[in-house]
């Protein structure tokens, strides 16, 4: 049972000292995009951002459900949060704890029986009702602390609707309140495949794209604050097919054509993208686009035919291959990632294999790897064929040997190369940058703090599993 309170738009804070919330994103890159934009929705309520629990006045974490692992992770770290909250409590500091993102979505009312301190449960669509939804907190609080203010009574508020209006022309714009040269932009949210293992279609819903001109606003809005790089978000992101201010549908590759005229945008990036989007003037874009960088996760799951359309993936380990082949060619060179799930019911050691010939015949730059995880509520728990955690673990340890090895074969061969690196952030040591490859590697080299935004062509000279090591060689823009 839902209990929705009313689209408000964000109203001044409540009180004139200026409070401090501490959000902790789990999850994808969309969780990360979410929670920028709360974190502006909060600031109008009076709420700056504080990168720690302990002195914080609001506790939001916002959740991912997509593996059990996940999922539990955020009951133990409310768990975790619950004598500090009574430390302060004891000194009259009060806290407000809320859970955001799919765990919200999918467990609702269940969040609050199981850890009663948590004061709101949010869902992905109703965001922009956060100021709502704090009013009411403090109503209910401020209604239950009268005469008895040592006792504690939670009257909690959830509200995962799926409301009609669009939630991003509700949002406050984004604050960039740290140094950087990347965003991350969503421009289409849900998904409509049902992959066999997956909760996103039930915690984010059916797809939607957001409309063009909002896009394109909220792309120059972002490079007037000096974002260079955009990656472009969506759960099914190659699936986009929002409207222009004809009325007329447009495609990925025409989002991407119009956003790359944006000047001063120097990168485009997308994802998560699936095979089945992958058409021919998406694929032809990476041939004509500089601005779209030469990486792409394009996520296959399985190499064995029978076990893809298991999973209702509605695609053969060969199409998918056909259309790698199609990428390199249009864009020679460019690097793949995918994702992996080891153990789907089902799986014999022979399906196995087929994933490990495939990921030999593509040769990836980079990629993630799980074991099948059981969500509650999709097709594939059901299935009588469940496959021992102990096969899991091994097939596992497998797959990631041979990716990880993949990966350093890649990360060796960029070292001798020149390449244009975008200077993103600080680095760990005084004097040190964090810059970006094109192919999404991230790149140590010493430069100055004021250099951060500029791309600078940088020789590789050492590389890491996860990090390469640079030199600048001359200032190209
Ligand atoms: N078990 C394991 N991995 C999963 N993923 C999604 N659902 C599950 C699950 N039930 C993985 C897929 C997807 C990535 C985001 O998470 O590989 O592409
Ligand atoms: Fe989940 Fe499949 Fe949709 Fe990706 S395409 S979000 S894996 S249902």
């Amino acid at each position: 049972m839902n209990k929705t309170a009313s689209l408000e738009t964000p109203t001044p804070s409540l009180s004139p000292r200026r409070r401090k919330a501490y959000i902790k994103t789990y999850g994808c890159q969309m969780n990360v995009y979410d929670s920028e934009r709360m974190q502006s929705v909060l600031s109008e309520q009076g709420y700056d951002q504080t990168d720690t629990p302990d002195t914080a006045d609001l506790i939001l974490l916002n959740t991912c459900h997509i593996r059990e692992k996940a999922a539990e992770k955020v009951y133990s770290d409310l768990g975790r949060y619950r004598d500090l909250i009574e430390e302060r409590g004891e000194d009259g500091n009060e806290t407000i704890v809320g859970v955001a993102g799919c765990v919200a979505q999918a467990e609702g009312e269940e969040i609050v029986r199981r850890q009663p301190l948590v004061d709101f449960v949010v869902g992905p669509q109703a965001y922009h009702r956060l100021p709502g939804l704090l009013q009411q907190v403090q109503k209910n609080r401020d209604t239950h602390s009268q005469g008895k203010r040592n006792i504690k009574v939670r009257t909690s508020v959830v509200d995962t609707s799926f409301p009609e209006e669009d939630k991003f022309a509700h949002l406050p714009k984004q604050i960039r309140k740290k140094q950087t040269s990347t965003a991350f932009l969503t421009i289409q949210e849900g998904c409509d495949k049902f992959c066999a293992f997956c909760v996103v279609p039930y915690t984010r819903g059916a797809e939607v794209s957001r409309p063009v001109q909002r896009v394109l606003e909220e792309a120059k809005a972002l490079v007037d604050q000096g974002i260079r790089e955009i990656t472009l978000l969506g759960q099914n992101v190659n699936a986009y097919h929002g409207t222009d201010a004809t009325g007329s549908s447009k495609r990925l590759a025409d989002l991407i054509h119009i956003l790359a005229d944006i000047e001063g945008l120097d990168r485009i990036r997308y994802t998560t993208s699936h095979p089945n989007d992958m058409t021919q003037d998406l694929i032809d874009a990476h041939g004509t686009l500089e601005k779209l960088m030469p990486y792409l996760h394009l996520p296959i799951q399985s190499g064995s035919d029978k076990i893809l359309a298991a999973m209702n993936r509605k695609h053969t380990a060969s199409a998918y291959i056909d259309i790698i082949e199609r990428i390199r060619s249009a864009r020679p060179g460019l690097a793949l990632s995918s994702d992996f799930i080891v153990g789907f019911p089902g799986e014999t050691d022979q399906d196995f294999e087929d994933t490990l010939e495939l990921v030999k015949t593509v040769g990836y730059a980079q990629a993630y790897s799980f074991k099948y995880s059981e969500r509650p509520g999709t097709p594939a728990v059901s299935s009588q064929d469940q496959i021992p955690e102990e096969v899991k673990a091994e097939r596992l340890e497998i797959l990631q040997a041979l990716l990880v090895q993949q990966q350093q074969d890649f990360q060796q061969s960029c070292v001798g190369q020149t390449m244009p690196i975008l200077l993103e952030k600080k680095g760990k040591s005084e004097g040190q940058l964090i810059g970006r490859s094109p192919y999404l590697q991230s790149v140590t080299l010493d430069a100055a703090d004021d250099e951060i935004g500029s791309i600078q062509d940088v020789l590789i000279v050492a590389s890491g599993n996860f990090s390469l090591r640079g030199k600048k060689v001359s200032i190209s823009s």
